[in-house]
């Protein structure tokens, strides 16, 4: 009985350990920089301020360094448009569409 119990208590020690590691382990770039940054909401916001998605979403499937010579030419149209850590995520975004 004794035993049993302890077996159990055992793995659930195991699961919570598992639990918490996962739940800390960074998923994205941007999130390892300690940001929570959703990329799809960042593009929704800053990208329809001159055109509508449409122009974006035309472009899915485009890699990530078609994007990078991309945001950065509309980065060139507006100053400030996105910091470091916005650029990360909303390139994460754009590059996985
Ligand atoms: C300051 C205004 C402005 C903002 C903000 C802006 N764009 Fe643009 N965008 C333009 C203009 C003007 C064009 C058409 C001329 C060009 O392609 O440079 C364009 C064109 C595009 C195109 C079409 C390019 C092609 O070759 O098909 C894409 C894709 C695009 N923008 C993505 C974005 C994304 C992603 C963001 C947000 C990070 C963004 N834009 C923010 C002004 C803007």
């Amino acid at each position: 009985m004794n035993g049993l119990r302890a077996t159990f208590g055992l793995s659930m020690a195991g699961f919570v350990l598992i639990a918490a590691v996962t739940a800390l382990s960074p998923k994205t770039p941007s999130e390892a920089l300690g940001e929570t940054l959703d990329g799809a909401a960042l593009v929704k916001e800053r990208c329809t301020q001159c055109h509508d998605l449409m122009r974006v979403d035309r472009r899915a499937g485009q890699d990530r360094a078609w994007w990078e010579r991309t945001v950065e030419r509309m980065e060139g149209k507006r100053t400030d448009l996105l910091s470091d850590a916005e650029r990360n995520a909303v390139l994460d975004h754009l590059a996985g569409m």
